[in-house]
Order: C-alpha cells, then structure tokens, then sequence
C-alpha cells in the first residue's frame, strides 16, 4: 500500500502531466485523484504517439484500470469536465471518472468576472477560467456544489470515502497536483499567485486524506523554469536567450508565451521543505542539455547532467528519482529501485 502526492515544484507547467502518466502507467495504482485547484490548469500527456491537452481529469487516465476521482478541494467547471469524457472516450473514463458531490462549480458568471476584473485578468495575468470568482464564492458560502447540478449526475461520489477504503484494503493510491508551488496563495510570490495554497498538505486536503496517510511528496521541477503571467521571476532571461537555449514554450490553456529562466536553487529548496518532498522528478533535462534526448539510462547521460542532478539532491537533500528526457512516457529514466 503506497499513498503517493505528486506537486509543482516551480510556477506550474513543469511536465507534471509527463510524469503523472509515466508514473501511473508504470505503478498502476488502484485510484487517481486529482487536487488543486481546478481547470484553470493544462497538463499535457503524450502516449503512443498521441498528444492529450487536459484541464480537470486525471492525467494518469491513460491506465485504464483506475478509478478517476476529482477532490472536494477542485473547482469544476462541468462543460470543461464533460468535453473531457467525450475527448477520452477511447480510454473508457466515463465509466471510472468521478467528483467529489462537494466540488464547487465555476458557473458562467465566474469566467465574465474572471477575465472583465482588470485587477486578476490584467494585474495577475489570470487565466481567465473563473478559478478566482469561483472560489472566492465558496469562501463567502454562494457557490454551488457538484450535487446539485443536473448534469453531474452519476458523476458524483464520496471520494475521501473511495480513498481511505482503498487504503485501509492495502491498495496503491496517487495524488495529483495542480500548478506549483511558487503560484500557491500561501507562499507564492503574492499576490501574483493562483487562488488557494498549490503545496502536497493542501492536496491532501482536497482528496480528504490526512497527513499521516501519505507516503510519498513527488516534486516536479523542470530542468529550468517557466512562469506565465506576472509577478516576480528572480533567474529570468530575456526572449532572444531562451530563443538561442531554444527554450520557447507556449501555455496549454491560454496559448500565452511563457517566460523563461534559469534553474532556482533557492525556490527549490523552499519548494521542497514546505511540501515534505521525498522525491524530486526532473523534466526537460533534454532540453537544457541537448544530445540526451529519450535516453533512459542514467550511465549514458554526460559528466555535466549529472554534476547538476548532485548539485539539486545536495542543495535540496531530496533524491532526483525520475529523470525525464522527452515528453513521450518511454522517455524516462527511472531510479527509484536503486535510490529508495
Ligand atoms: P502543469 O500541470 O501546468 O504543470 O502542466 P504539465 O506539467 O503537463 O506541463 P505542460 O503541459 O503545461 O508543459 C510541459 C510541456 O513539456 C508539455 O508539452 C510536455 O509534453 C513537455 N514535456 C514534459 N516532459 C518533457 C521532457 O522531459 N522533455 C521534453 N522535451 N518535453 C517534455
Ligand atoms: P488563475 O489561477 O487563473 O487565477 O491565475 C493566477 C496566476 O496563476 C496567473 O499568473 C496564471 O498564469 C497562473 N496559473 C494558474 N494556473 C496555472 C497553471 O496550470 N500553469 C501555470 N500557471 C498557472
Ligand atoms: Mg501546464
């Protein structure tokens, strides 16, 4: 029995999708859940050749033997999570994907306001998809709940129930973040952040399993570091160098450009303290590094890949377990039976 929380370790969009499918298809766990904070979020996940953009439904959906569970702590938006089902349909996750009947919902209003408030949309550089609104609503006890939308119905479970029962019969269950810790409410760069606290405790919470449940704090770091929208970004780089590093990315939800920078050690081991984190996945090594792409065994990689992982795991004293070289799930370099 593992209980195991994946997290963002940067401002979001570190390959968590990546990982998440690597991770799921390869441990296959009886239950997924997804936390944070709701479909404000883009995760991408590339298998067998094919490119899946997801907003709110687990991205380890790719093993079909799981159930799919969406945590009281997420904000559904029931057209994103229904457009959902149709476009995974060839995975089977009508029949497996289910929300907490306490989610809240984003209603209509919740995105006019989102993306007409100058001071989130324009100020903070919101993603415009009624995340802010909605929760602000469930603090002042407005919002609606799962339960109460006609075309949930069916969709709804219990899902704190689902996880502990799952636990207390020996099963293997993961957590899935959303965003990074750098855009949490809490210890992000406020007010600059997303609306609610993005670190591995707050996923717990949001999935209904207590502290003493978890096992492990996955925490994903891509091999440098990427922020849309505002607020401080301590390592940037201007457009031309991450244009000649062939750094340039472009977000899943929005289509926004994002800014690029160097690695932080700093935010990195802050990132890892305040999530507990007993492990660290690194993305995008291939792409900082060029001439390592999909390689999956770590003899092959040079003297100066390896001499930065030391450095991560000797600033930060977590193990770098899962080393990603591409985005397909085969890309992987995977540690964890010689380091745990
Ligand atoms: P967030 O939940 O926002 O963090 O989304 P995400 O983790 O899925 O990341 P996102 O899709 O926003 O951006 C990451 C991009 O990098 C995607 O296009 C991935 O397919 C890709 N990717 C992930 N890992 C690797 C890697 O190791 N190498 C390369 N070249 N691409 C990767
Ligand atoms: P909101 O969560 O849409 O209110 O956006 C607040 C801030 O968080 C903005 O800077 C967004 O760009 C950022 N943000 C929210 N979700 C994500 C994500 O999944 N990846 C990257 N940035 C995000
Ligand atoms: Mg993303």
């Amino acid at each position: 029995m593992t209980c195991s929380i994946l997290v963002g370790g940067g401002w979001g969009d570190e390959g968590k999708g990546k990982c998440i499918t690597y991770l799921c298809n390869y441990d296959k766990p009886n239950i997924i859940a997804r936390a944070g904070v709701g479909p404000n979020a883009g995760h991408s996940v590339e298998f067998n050749g094919e490119k899946y953009g997801l907003r709110l439904t687990p991205s380890g959906f790719v093993h079909t033997e799981s159930r799919l569970l969406i945590g009281a702590g997420v904000l559904i938006d029931p057209e994103v999570f229904l457009h959902e089902m149709d476009y995974l349909n060839k995975y089977n996750v009508k029949e497996r994907s289910f929300v907490d009947y306490r989610c809240a919902i984003i209603e209509e209003d919740h995105k006019v306001r989102d993306k007409g408030s100058d001071h989130l949309y324009k100020k903070i550089g919101s993603t415009g998809t009624g995340c802010g609104p909605a929760n602000s609503d469930r603090v002042m006890r407005t919002a609606k709940l799962a339960a109460e939308i006609p075309e949930l119905e069916g969709y709804t479970t219990n899902v704190p129930q689902e996880i502990n029962d799952s636990l207390d019969n020996g099963e293997d269950v993961f957590i899935e973040g959303s965003q990074g810790f750098g855009l949490s409410l809490y210890y992000g760069t406020y007010p600059f952040v997303t609306s609610k606290d993005t670190t591995a405790s707050t996923a717990a919470a949001d999935v209904g399993v207590g502290p003493t449940r978890i096992d492990e704090v996955i925490a994903v770091f891509k091999s440098y570091i990427t922020r849309v929208g505002e607020g401080p970004f301590p390592t940037e780089m201007t457009q031309p160098e991450a244009e000649k590093m062939n750094l340039e990315e472009y977000g899943t939800v929005t289509g926004r450009r994002r800014r690029v920078g160097l690695f932080d050690m700093e935010m990195a081991k802050e990132s890892c303290m305040i999530n507990g984190a007993t492990q660290i996945a690194l993305t995008c090594v291939d792409r900082l590094f060029p001439g390592c792409e999909r390689t999956t065994d770590y003899s092959e990689l040079s003297g100066e890949i390896k001499r930065f992982i030391e450095e991560i795991e000797g600033e930060t004293k977590v193990p770098v377990t899962i080393i990603s070289t591409g985005p397909d799930l085969e890309d992987t370099i995977d540690l964890r039976d010689e380091l745990l």
